[in-house]
């Protein structure tokens, strides 16, 4: 294994980060939530059990190299056996707060239809669980697994059909969970997932929609079942916190031409404003999206866009990284040109110089960039961008957060297995930049770490880790990687008690 200045020059090799105040004005309000996430298909295994119908994930498991080492979810961390040890660990390691989502087809083994109460009793405890500990739990409906028996009825999240079935899921949700969970994220990172379209076609039912088109679709239905599952939600308890898990990166343009500026802002459009401007400021696409893929862009009713503006408490970002972002070379003609639009579109390249996610590692020796690998370089301004731009009622929550540490899978020996320096300097210089946005007036409510342990990555497999716990597949055992004391310790220095 390389030293870690080879592959993360700045890295301070060998020197610990000191915990001790550097500001007095950096606090972690008192009401401050910090925890740690996971997601079911990731880490719970047991994928027959107990009534549990199959998910898109059983499937693309099993599509020849779609994971990249052919793993599958079929036990992961057993999870489904173990939660009561994994929410007692982190509860003994002071995390207050476990975020994990529910399996879809577990509880409607057919997607819609008959309800399986083995998984409804097994959910009930898990939360049950978590409130005995003192662990508040939050709950994410989708999370990518979807059940199979709706993509091969209808094309999943490619027909407008997913959305009742998938408010009928929250309403069930929602109904038996609402008195005891309070926070609620209705869809995991779409972005993420509509790209993921078109799924392997000869394993699925085929779909109408030209593969070009298939994301749109896919984020229409989001936005239109995610706004009426907010609306139930909140006539069942007003008091709950919805809200939307949205994802990207900061943008930062790689020069300062007037070209780079403009790519930048196309950027947020096709990233994070294709769900956060419909969901927090017009119940509409971005404008520039709607002229660049206006052939094939669903358009929403205006009954719909009122219901999906303002469809969300809290402004709830995945942020791992930042990326640097290009005009794109051949000129943004091809952005105009609707057919560009199949996975990514070409109106702006995005690089990421730096070593914030290993399997993200960008052009590091491009001569003349900035080496910008310090959350305090980007993190406040990202969390100014999002409290301005996107205004949530309910302040801004970094939902998910974490690195995969370069060369963490070749370690063989637990020992070195558990120092992780990479990642315990990622959380306290990111924790430390959420402190510095606190201390300059942006209201950030919580955290919440990936992973809770190493899991299913998945279509990279076991072998890109991100957990602050370090798990022995064979033997499922948990182990504490350095990173989730170093994790804790930011919020026992720093918070007000
Ligand atoms: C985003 C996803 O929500 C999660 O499932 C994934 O494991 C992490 N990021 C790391 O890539």
């Amino acid at each position: 294994i390389p030293p870690p200045s080879l592959y993360y020059p700045s890295f301070p090799s060998g020197q610990q980060v000191p915990l001790q105040s550097q500001n007095e004005s950096w606090k972690f309000p008192k009401d401050f939530w910090y925890g740690v996430a996971g997601a079911s298909y990731q880490i719970e295994g047991a994928v027959k059990a107990e009534g549990r119908g199959p998910s898109i994930w059983d499937r693309l498991t099993r599509v020849p190299n779609y994971v990249v080492t052919n793993d599958t979810g079929d036990v992961a961390n057993n999870n489904y056996y173990l939660y009561k040890e994994d929410v007692a660990r982190i509860a003994a390691l002071g995390i207050k707060t476990y975020s994990f989502s529910l399996s879809w087809s577990r509880i409607f083994p057919f997607g819609s239809g008959a309800v399986n109460e083995a998984a409804l009793a097994h959910y009930d405890d898990v939360i049950d669980t978590c409130l005995e500990y003192g662990v508040t739990p939050m709950v994410t409906l989708y999370h990518w697994d979807l059940p199979l028996f709706l993509q091969n009825a209808y094309g999943g999240w490619l027909s407008d059909k997913i959305v009742p079935d998938f408010v009928a899921y929250a309403n069930l949700a929602f109904t038996r969970w609402h008195s005891k969970v309070h926070y609620w994220f209705t869809v995991n990172e779409p972005i993420v997932f509509c790209t993921n379209y078109p799924l392997p076609e000869h394993y699925f039912t085929k779909t109408d929609i030209p593969s070009i088109q298939q994301k749109y679709y896919c984020g229409h239905n989001v936005l239109l079942a995610h706004s009426e599952a907010y609306h139930v939600g909140k006539s069942i308890n007003a008091s709950l916190s919805i809200s939307l898990k949205h994802n990207g990166g900061y943008k930062i343009p790689r020069t300062n031409s007037s070209a780079d500026a403009a790519a930048v802002q196309r950027a947020w459009d096709f990233q994070e404003g294709w769900f956060s401007d419909p969901v927090f400021l017009t119940g509409d696409y971005p404008s520039s999206l709607k002229s660049y893929v206006s052939t094939f862009l669903p358009a929403f009713t205006d009954a719909q866009k009122e219901k999906i503006n303002g469809s969300a408490d809290i402004y709830a970002h995945d942020a791992y990284t930042s990326d640097f972002i290009m005009a794109p070379d051949s000129g943004i003609e091809a952005c105009t040109k609707n057919e560009s639009h199949s996975l990514f579109p070409s109106c702006y390249n995005t690089t990421k110089l730096y070593a914030n996610n290993y399997w993200a590692l960008g052009p590091a020796s491009d001569p003349g960039s900035p080496w910008l690998n310090k959350a305090t370089d980007w993190v406040p301004a990202f969390l100014h961008y999002m409290q301005d731009t996107w205004k949530p009622r309910g302040g801004v929550a970094i939902t998910e957060f974490g690195i995969s540490e370069p060369y963490e899978e070749l370690r063989k020996d637990l020992a070195s297995i558990l120092i992780d320096p990479i990642r315990s300097s990622y959380y306290v210089d990111y924790l430390k930049a959420i402190l510095i946005a606190l201390s300059e007036g942006v209201d950030v409510v919580g955290t919440l770490a990936w992973s809770i342990y190493d899991n299913l990555e998945w279509s990279q497999g076991y072998g890109v880790k991100f957990g602050i716990q370090y798990v022995n597949l064979t033997t499922q055992e948990r182990y504490f990687k350095a990173s989730a004391f170093e994790y804790v310790n930011m919020f026992q220095v720093y918070q007000e008690k």
